[in-house]
């Protein structure tokens, strides 16, 4: 297994994460845990702003939290000089209740409801990516009744079908997100936004999938939305301020993951952009990247202990841990691979070819299909790497299972960023029947 940012195998081969040993934060926090390595990032977020700095091209880095949306990691996000991206009520009541300037943040989503686009109005978010003309129209009525203005960049689906996995691909033309490049709905979009003074168009963004490993796709998508927005200035006279180019950038799940690093990926998409940009003799609009997997799925690693085991001989051994798809639904909703190690037995000889299975009851609640450990004993801490992303925030209460811990390690220190559901936090919501 590969040990990523702080993670190291320390005295008696036991697996340390930020200092902190697996054993000992399994002790105070329970089974089973996620663990985010607090420098790794910061250092990840720092990546992605380094080569516009150094460049001295005007940028904004929004880190999309639907990849990890808690208080504290908007907090590491503001600290690190980061906008948010939003796609819900809930993740910018997060963001607020964090104290993120609201200005610092903008949302997205295909079906922004009234309710959330009042909340986006009224609490005086920095901008909203509008995706479809029935938002345009709900967020006009929202700006008469509040007299507010805000600024709008719009969802361009640019046809680019980057190299990702299909079910989470979404540059396609044929995806419900943005307004269709092709058929004029862009020129429509912002033709209808120029009837409204208080929505003040400021650019095109584009989200061209995820667990992307080169340029090639932002390129194809760099040179679309640069040559609509020669036709937008012709039609409109409006000029593009800001340009978006989503998140997307891959990282390494296992050894057959080759991403590009953040930075050299970073400095061939200013690349693109400029050389986009000049080519059709238009000046460099403000850049923005809004990255969510590239910032924590290294960082983040599931510690859970290892119970039951069944062998069928000749067929496959299954070994079976405290937590599962509720925690990680990855590879139950898209076949996601991990790698995985025995956190207690770093240096052990690997024995056995095992399957690692979850305890909900659903066949395909299973983590890693194929991986050698040395013999695996109940009560052992077995460590999957890579889980910083999507797991947290798709996690669910499948067999009423209380979500997991997460805790924030540096430097010998772990401090709660999430505490463990009760059995009381998962009937607070209930209503018991009552007798009439
Ligand atoms: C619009 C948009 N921006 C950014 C992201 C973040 O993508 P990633 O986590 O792959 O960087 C997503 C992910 O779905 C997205 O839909």
């Amino acid at each position: 297994m590969e040990l990523y940012g702080s993670s190291r195998v320390v005295e008696g081969g036991e697996l340390s994460i930020g200092e902190c040993a697996a054993s000992s934060l399994i002790q105070q926090f329970g089974s089973p845990l996620y663990v985010y390595d607090e420098s790794f990032i910061r250092e990840q977020m720092r990546k992605y702003r380094r080569p516009f700095d150094e460049r001295r091209i005007p940028y904004q880095i929004a880190y999309a939290c639907k990849a990890l949306c808690t208080i504290g990691m908007c907090q590491i996000a503001a600290e690190e000089g980061l906008y948010l991206d939003v796609v819900s009520a809930g993740e910018l009541h997060t963001a607020l209740a964090s104290g993120m300037d609201p200005q610092h943040i903008y949302m997205h989503g295909n079906n922004k409801t009234q309710a959330e686009l009042e909340l986006a109005v009224t609490c005086g978010i920095g901008m909203i990516v509008v995706d479809n003309f029935y938002e345009i129209e709900l967020l006009r009525e929202i700006l008469e009744t509040t007299g507010r203005t805000i600024d709008v960049m719009l969802r361009v689906a640019p046809g680019v079908d980057a190299h990702t996995h299909d079910f989470i691909a979404t540059g396609r033309q044929d995806s419900k997100f943005g307004f269709d490049l092709a058929s004029g709905q862009v020129e429509n979009a912002v033709r209808q936004i120029s009837t409204c003074p208080q929505m003040i168009f400021v650019g095109l963004h584009a989200h061209i999938g995820s667990q992307i490993f080169d340029v090639e796709g932002f390129r194809l998508a760099a040179e679309r939305l640069a040559t609509i927005c020669v036709s937008l200035g012709h039609q409109f006279g409006v000029t593009i301020s800001r340009l978006n180019l989503g998140g997307g950038l891959g990282i390494r799940y296992t050894s057959d993951d080759t991403p590009t690093p953040i930075e050299t990926l970073v400095n061939s998409l200013i690349d693109t952009v400029q050389d986009a940009f000049a080519k059709q003799k238009l000046a460099l609009p403000q850049l923005m990247l809004e990255p969510g997997r590239s910032i924590v799925a290294q960082a983040g690693t599931t510690l859970y202990r290892i119970g039951s085991r069944k062998e069928i001989p000749g067929v496959r051994t299954y070994v079976a841990v405290d937590g599962g798809m509720t925690d990680n639904p990855r590879l139950a909703l898209y076949g996601a691979k991990y790698e995985a190690a025995l956190a207690n037995r770093m240096n052990d000889p690997v024995e056995e070819l095992v399957s690692i299975a979850g305890k909900c009851c659903e066949s395909g609640d299973m983590l890693v299909w194929d991986v050698q450990l040395p013999r695996a004993n109940p009560g052992d801490i077995l460590a999957i790497t890579c889980t910083g992303a999507y797991n947290y925030s798709m996690a669910s209460n499948y067999n009423r299972i209380p979500r997991l811990a997460a805790v924030l390690v540096h430097e010998g220190k772990a401090r709660l960023l999430v505490r463990r559901e009760t059995l009381d936090d998962l009937i607070r919501l209930d209503v018991p029947l009552t007798v009439s």
